[in-house]
């Protein structure tokens, strides 16, 4: 490990995004400068830049081919920019591979959640990072880890001895957040995490969401569900043709300015157009 202790200040200022008042006195936990991404001649990425805060949901929306998913796959480690910077608490870091990622504090819970149907939640909490007693498997104090993991983020489960397959979408969804948090990370990052459930689970996964934020997580919420962005999001930033196309503070959101930014339609155009196509995404 190297320590990030001499100069602190030479890290590049936090530019392009405003952070919201609350924020501002502190330094970015995750800030990506000037990072670019090209698959051949197309250029997924360009020159983002974004600063994520303890305690703060940074949401990430876009239209399909905006460069979200690249983004999340470079957050993630498993995809190299070809160009700029990322760092975690101020230091420079490079999320090499998801292990290097993760080791760095990075977490990343991806859409298909990558649970084992058959296993149960504690199995799936901890595989790969089984706690032993003796040489042998520590089952008691794996279950009590995952109540206290499932408490703090206020899911209910019936039983964390029952296949991860006879639970609803929303706790699934805790289950591979709860498991993201082993590592006890600084960041992290949910791709699409109501994309597939209702009402009921999505106000789970919602709360889930401010259960993160409230333990003092840098939450990046990648969603094209405006409604949920404006739920828990504390600044929207909009992808557009890979690029960071604006910075919204949630307080103050203006949902058509934000509908623009996502189409790169003009807030003009679109109120004086007669019969305004509606603004739902
Ligand atoms: N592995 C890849 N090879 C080639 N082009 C890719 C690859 N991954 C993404 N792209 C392209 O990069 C752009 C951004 O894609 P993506 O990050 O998936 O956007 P989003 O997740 O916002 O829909 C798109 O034009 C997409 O076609
Ligand atoms: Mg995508």
């Amino acid at each position: 490990m190297t320590t990030p202790s001499q100069t602190p200040s030479s890290r590049t200022p936090p530019s392009q995004t405003p952070p919201t008042p609350a924020t501002s006195a502190r330094p970015p936990v995750l800030s990506l400068r000037n990072v670019s991404k090209s698959f051949g001649a197309v250029r997924a990425l360009r020159d983002i830049n974004l600063d994520v805060f303890k305690h703060e949901v940074l949401a990430i929306v876009g239209d399909n081919g905006a460069g979200k998913s690249t983004l999340v796959e470079i957050l993630a480690g498993a995809l190299t920019p070809d160009s700029g910077a990322v760092s975690v608490d101020g230091a420079s870091v490079s999320l090499a591979s998801p292990a290097a990622a993760r080791s760095l504090g990075v977490a990343t819970v991806f859409q298909d959640l990558a649970l084992c149907d058959n296993l149960d939640v504690v199995e799936n909490l901890f595989l790969g990072n089984e706690m032993f007693l003796h040489g042998l498997l520590d089952e008691v104090s794996m279950e009590r880890r995952a109540w206290e993991l499932l408490g703090q983020l206020s899911v209910r489960v019936p039983s964390v001895r029952i296949p991860v397959a006879s639970l609803s979408a929303g706790q699934r969804q805790a289950v591979a957040v709860a498991r993201s948090l082993l590592g006890e990370p600084r960041i992290v990052i949910l791709d699409e995490p109501t994309a597939a459930l209702g009402v009921a689970q999505t106000a789970e996964v919602l709360n889930l969401i401010e259960r993160l934020r409230e333990r003092g997580h840098g939450v990046v919420l990648v969603s094209h569900n405006l409604a949920d962005v404006q739920a828990v999001a504390n600044r929207i930033a909009v992808l557009r043709l890979g690029r960071v196309s604006k910075v919204f503070a949630a307080e103050d959101l203006d949902y058509e300015a934000l509908f623009a930014a996502i189409t790169g339609a003009s807030t003009q155009a679109r109120n004086t157009t007669p019969d305004g196509e509606g603004s739902k995404a």
